[in-house]
């Protein structure tokens, strides 16, 4: 990559906590990019709001204004590349992408989930981690492929499961380490050092272990 700062485009569906967390890491330095560009598949997504205190461009494309989710995906790359960005981060984007968007970013298409991957991929992942008696729960910054929640990952974050914990408050512990290793992996990328190489992330030249490369954020 080349010394000019890396051009994220971020993907939003609500409050855009983690969309924040980008902004100020780009504000202070630690992050070194640019974010071109918010879009939201939502028009009351509350993290619009925050783009444009920030002065960043925003867009939006309604999914309930499309027919299919191949048509919606068109016009959402149309959107994305008209901004050439270097790397597409998806910040609570409640969609589920077609395989042609994603073999299109493919290598430079991150996603945060809220759980340890490779366990409890897909909705209601605290719960899940509560109910089945975990000891700790997290989430995993991965690239992303085809399979839902299922690319290699690049950086996770592990919460111990209190006692007394609910789906809510695990969800605010671990959304605070998301705000963490969220920039931390894309500012990775930024700098070359994060890449995907066929199905495998490599950091450093190092392949990432399939299970994550866990940080304990407590
Ligand atoms: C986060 O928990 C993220 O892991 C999940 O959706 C939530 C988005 O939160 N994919 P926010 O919109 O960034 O506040």
């Amino acid at each position: 990559m080349s010394n000019k700062p890396c051009k994220l485009l971020i993907l939003i569906s609500g409050g855009g906590s983690n969309l924040q967390s980008f902004i100020d890491q780009c504000q202070s330095g630690n992050l070194p990019a640019t974010i071109c560009a918010v879009i939201s598949n939502r028009p009351q997504a509350a993290g619009l709001e925050r783009a444009r205190l920030a002065n960043i461009e925003t867009r939006v494309i309604d999914h309930t204004l499309f027919d299919s989710r191949e048509s919606f995906d068109r016009q959402l790359m149309e959107a994305i590349n008209s901004y050439s960005p270097d790397l597409v981060i998806l910040a609570g984007f409640m969609r589920i992408l077609t395989p042609g968007f994603v073999k299109h970013y493919h290598g430079r298409l991150l996603n945060i989930h809220p759980s340890l991957l490779p366990k409890y991929p897909g909705l209601n992942t605290h719960q899940r981690a509560i109910d089945a008696g975990d000891l700790e729960a997290g989430a995993t910054v991965h690239f992303v492929t085809e399979q839902l929640d299922g690319g290699p990952p690049a950086l996770q974050a592990v919460v111990p499961i209190a006692r007394g914990d609910d789906a809510d408050s695990l969800a605010r512990r671990i959304l605070v380490e998301e705000h963490k290793i969220y920039p931390l992996a894309a500012r990775w990328f930024s700098e070359g050092r994060l890449t995907l190489q066929g199905n495998r992330a490599v950091l450093d030249g190092e392949t990432l272990p399939a299970s994550g490369f866990a940080y304990c954020g407590e």
